[in-house]
This record gives C-alpha cells, sequence and structure tokens, in this order.
C-alpha cells in the first residue's frame, strides 16, 4: 500500500518526506485554506513546491464545477509538473472532466466519493484514482472502511486498473484496517502515520536493552 499525506504543510510533509517511506501528497482547498494559501500564483507556487519536495503523484483540486472550466484549471495544473494529478468532485461535469483529460494523458483523483456508483463512474472516465472518504462516512453513522472494502472488490472483480485511494483517513487504525482490506493508497494525517510506530512495549523493552548496556559501559 501507497503512503500519501494529507496535507499542504510545508513542514509536515517534509517531516513525512525524511522518513523515507512517502509515496505522495494529496490537497484540498480545505488544507490550502489553512496554511494561509491564496490567490491563484499562490496555489500554483506551492504546488509547485510540494512537488520539488516529494518524488510521487501530488494531487491539486479544481475549484471549477463546470466542464471547461475544470478542464481548463486541469491542464494548467498538470503543466506544472509531471507529477500533478488534477483532483476532479464526482459529479457529473466532473466525470466529463475525468474523461477528457485521461484521454489527454493528464492523471485524475476523482474526490468526494462516498459510495460504489460514483467509484464506478469515475473508474469508467478513466481515473488514475478514485478517493472514497471514511471519515466523513464514520461522521454520519456510515461505515466508511465498508466502503473502500467494497470498491476494492468491484474493481478487483472487473479487473479495474483505478486505484483506491482512502481518504478522510482520521486515525492510526483507518491506516491498518486499509491495509487489510487492500487499499492501493492511504492518504493520511502526519500524526495517523506516526501513530503506527507506537508501542508501549517497544519503548519499554528500548529502555531496558540500553540500561542493560549503560550497567556496563557506563
Ligand atoms: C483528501 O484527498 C481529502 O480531501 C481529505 O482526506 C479529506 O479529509 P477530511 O474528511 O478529514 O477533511
Amino acid at each position: 500500500m501507497k503512503f500519501f499525506i494529507d496535507t499542504a504543510n510545508l513542514d509536515q510533509i517534509k517531516e513525512a518526506n525524511d522518513l523515507g517511506i512517502l509515496d505522495g501528497v494529496t490537497t484540498n482547498p480545505s488544507l490550502m485554506a489553512k496554511e494561509g494559501i491564496s490567490g491563484e500564483a499562490n496555489f500554483l507556487n506551492h504546488y509547485k513546491t510540494i512537488c520539488e519536495i516529494v518524488d510521487g503523484d501530488v494531487s491539486a483540486e479544481v475549484i471549477a464545477t463546470d466542464f471547461d472550466g475544470m478542464i481548463a484549471e486541469g491542464e494548467k495544473l498538470a503543466a506544472l509538473h509531471p507529477n500533478i494529478v488534477v483532483k476532479i468532485p464526482a459529479i457529473k461535469e466532473g466525470i466529463k472532466a475525468i474523461k477528457y483529460l485521461s484521454s489527454k494523458g493528464i492523471k485524475t483523483n476523482c474526490t468526494l466519493i462516498f459510495n460504489v456508483g460514483q467509484a464506478l463512474l469515475a473508474a469508467k472516465a478513466g481515473a488514475t484514482y478514485v478517493s472514497p472518504f471514511i471519515g466523513r462516512l464514520d461522521d454520519i453513522s456510515s461505515d466508511g472502511l465498508q466502503l473502500i472494502e467494497d470498491i476494492v472488490n468491484m474493481f478487483n472483480y472487473y479487473d479495474i486498473a483505478t486505484q483506491v485511494l482512502a481518504a478522510s483517513i482520521r486515525h492510526t487504525m483507518h491506516i491498518v484496517e486499509c491495509l487489510k482490506i487492500g487499499a492501493d493508497v492511504a492518504t493520511c494525517p502526519l500524526n495517523a502515520i506516526l501513530g503506527l510506530l507506537n508501542h508501549p512495549l517497544t519503548d519499554k523493552g528500548l529502555e531496558k536493552f540500553l540500561a542493560d548496556y549503560h550497567k556496563l559501559n557506563p
């Protein structure tokens, strides 16, 4: 399973990249706003900076919601760097834009996926990734992980090449469950990735190893 970091924060992106396990980055307009980024030029610069830090796919989301606007934005974003993936919402115009952009060889990530039907239409349009949102489904007492499993099974059954990018991951156990289900990618907040390393027996064991060493090597 590939690991993407789900943030537009450059320090967190660098920290995850320095771990040596990072395969890509996802952003969205809310994450960009959180970093105080506004204006088209600053958005484009920020995406370029992320692409210079990480050697992997970087999702940049369109703001337009009409076909012409989405493809114009998508082509501009894709021209920034070969690793840019144009992120497009799972709406009618979005499916048409994914079809158009993928026919031009531009990678796309269909976002805001909340059911298998949306995932199927995005995949048929040629999306590189579909992003089902786990946490937001869990928030409304629905089962986000079940949706990941259903889409993984559907894509396997029909031999669909589109990758399942598990999004809206809120904590470490979401990542562990995505691993078991067979998601292609998990895009995660930094603390959820670092949480994979947390184990009291690791800390306790290391403390004892070092204490034993220092007894004989004061
Ligand atoms: C990433 O592609 C999504 O936009 C993101 O994971 C959404 O996460 P949230 O539901 O925690 O905002």
